[in-house]
């Protein structure tokens, strides 16, 4: 027979509480990630230019960087401007800002406003460039 004493009583009793803790502790780190937050930056594309982009979705968020500055420096340094079809280069900058351009009040906005499809995401990851002291952030027209 098991001989319960007061001691071992306080002795269980602690440990419960102890448990009890460290659920309370370990659940209240996953306390933020509630339903319905959100993670991540808010991202706008517009349907104006089409249903893809000029890679899927994946690839482009992580490869667009070096596929813009591939293409730059084809047409900077070997003056190629389009494929042998005529079409944009995959890389093109001019093509990015015409598909992902957005209206507010019937005028495309620019990279000064935060909802600017690459300033949205930029301002998030901290991205800085100085590519558009040259090159429009809005369309042509
Ligand atoms: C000092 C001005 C200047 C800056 C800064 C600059 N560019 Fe350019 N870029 C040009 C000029 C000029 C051309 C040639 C346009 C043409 O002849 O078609 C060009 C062409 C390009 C092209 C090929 C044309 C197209 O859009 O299809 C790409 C892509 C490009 N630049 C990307 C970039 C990126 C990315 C950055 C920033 C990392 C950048 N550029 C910064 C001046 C600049
Ligand atoms: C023909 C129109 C078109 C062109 C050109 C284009 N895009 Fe896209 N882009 C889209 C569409 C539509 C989507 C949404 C596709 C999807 O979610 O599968 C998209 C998605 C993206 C995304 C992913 C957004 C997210 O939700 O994370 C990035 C980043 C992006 N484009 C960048 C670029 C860049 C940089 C260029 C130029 C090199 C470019 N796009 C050229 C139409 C275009
Ligand atoms: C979904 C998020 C997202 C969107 C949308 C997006 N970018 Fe980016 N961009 C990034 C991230 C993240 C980096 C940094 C990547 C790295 O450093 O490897 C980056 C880097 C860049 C760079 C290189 C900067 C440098 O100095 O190396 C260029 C150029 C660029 N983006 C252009 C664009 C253009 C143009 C658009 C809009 C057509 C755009 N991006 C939309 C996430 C995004």
């Amino acid at each position: 027979m098991i001989k319960i004493t007061t001691y071992t009583l306080e002795i269980i009793k602690f440990k419960v509480f102890i448990t009890l803790l460290l659920i309370m502790i370990m659940g209240s780190c996953f306390v933020p990630v509630v339903a319905g937050d959100k993670i991540g930056p808010e991202i706008t594309v517009s349907k104006a230019g089409g249903d893809e982009c000029v890679l899927p979705a994946d690839e482009i968020r992580r490869l667009h960087p070096g596929l813009l500055k591939h293409d730059r420096n084809s047409t900077m340094r070997e003056g190629i401007r389009t494929l042998s079809d005529g079409g944009h280069l995959k890389g093109s900058l001019k093509a990015c800002i015409n598909c992902h351009a957005i209206k507010e009040d019937g005028k495309y906005i620019n990279t000064s406003n935060p909802n600017h499809f690459c300033t949205s995401c930029h301002v998030y990851a901290g991205v800085s460039f100085d590519c558009f002291q040259c090159h429009r952030d809005t369309p042509e027209k």
